[in-house]
């Protein structure tokens, strides 16, 4: 079932809240702030997931909206990596139902609104994990049922009984596969869609060139100059409404009907606080067209 949520389509992303496994130099005082940040600048939806830190980046999310309002937030978090057996995959019932409760605690927290099975394992029957999410989602622990980097036919395994409410996967400008891949089946499953790295690590942002392709090791030769090129594009529409590329970036996927909503991560406050920029920003029909037009 499609989500109905009352909720901006502008997140945060937080694996750089707390992520110290994954990221060098963070400090969580930055977490902290970023979050308060983006709340105060009007973002409502947060992002995060066990690995983010293993645990912290929940514990500080927790910590900070026990200040806010949490009827008026939406908290997505997942979990597949199991800490007791070296952060393995696993989508057994058990796991999934003690990871829930877990990080509702670290959440400080009686519900979460999203909670995604972060990985596929490899030996889990996905109908079987997600009857047993429907049936924390029935007690009210979770309000939907979310998988992330599951393949199409994960997907199909999973929801044979039409429980899976929400996917979030890869997807960005520059890399658009999901679209050809995933949507006409979440569509016609009424399956929202959310994607991850939708600024690309940094690329659509406009901060690097040509130069810097070996940093951008995930696209092709093909995708990553059709970026650069699409760069062009997007500053000459970013000046035009007297924003930056990353704001017009923004603005397209929230125009974009076939996307739930975009969790764009964050370093610092500084960078939360302009990312909510983007909130203010209405494409025109033809702007909407002429950047799915450079990015196709
Ligand atoms: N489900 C999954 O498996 C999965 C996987 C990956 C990510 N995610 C989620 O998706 C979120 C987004 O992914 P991501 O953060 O890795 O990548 P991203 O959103 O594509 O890029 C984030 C980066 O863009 C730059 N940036 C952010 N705001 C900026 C601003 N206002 N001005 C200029 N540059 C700015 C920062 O780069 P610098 O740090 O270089 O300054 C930031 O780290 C994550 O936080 C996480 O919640 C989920």
């Amino acid at each position: 079932m499609a989500l109905n949520f009352k909720h901006s389509k502008l997140g945060l992303g937080t694996n750089k809240v707390g992520g110290h496994n994954l990221f060098d130099n963070l400090k969580d005082q930055d977490g902290y702030d970023l979050l308060r940040a983006g709340i105060d600048a009007g973002i409502t939806l947060l992002d995060t997931a066990f690995v983010y830190g293993l645990g912290r980046s929940e514990e500080i999310i927790g910590d900070v909206i026990q200040d806010y309002d949490r009827s008026k937030l939406v908290i997505a978090t997942k979990a597949a990596q199991d800490p007791a057996h070296e952060l393995q995959l696993t989508n057994q019932p058990e796991f999934l139902i003690q990871s829930v409760d877990e990080a509702l605690k670290r959440l400080k927290t009686d519900y979460l609104d999203i909670f995604y099975i972060h990985f596929p394992d490899q030996k889990t029957d996905k109908r079987v994990a997600v009857a047993a999410l429907q049936e924390i989602k029935k007690a009210g622990k979770i309000r939907a049922i979310g998988l992330s980097n599951f393949s199409l036919a994960e997907i199909k395994e999973a929801n044979q009984d039409g429980y899976v409410d929400i996917v979030e996967d890869y997807y960005s400008l520059a890399h658009r596969d999901a679209e050809a891949n995933e949507w006409a089946y979440l569509k016609e499953n009424q399956i929202d869609f959310v994607p991850y790295f939708p600024l690309e690590s940094g690329l659509l942002t406009g901060r690097y060139g040509i130069s810097d392709r070996d940093k951008f090791s995930r696209l092709t030769d093909e995708t990553f100059n059709k970026a650069i090129h699409g760069l062009d594009v997007l500053k000459e529409i970013a000046n035009n409404h007297q924003v930056t590329i990353t704001h017009i970036v923004l603005a397209w996927y929230m125009a974009n009907p076939n996307i739930s909503h975009v969790i764009p991560g964050a370093r610092d406050a500084a960078q939360a606080k302009d990312l909510a920029k983007a909130l203010m920003i209405q494409l025109s029909e033809a702007e909407y067209q002429k950047i799915d037009d450079t990015f196709k």
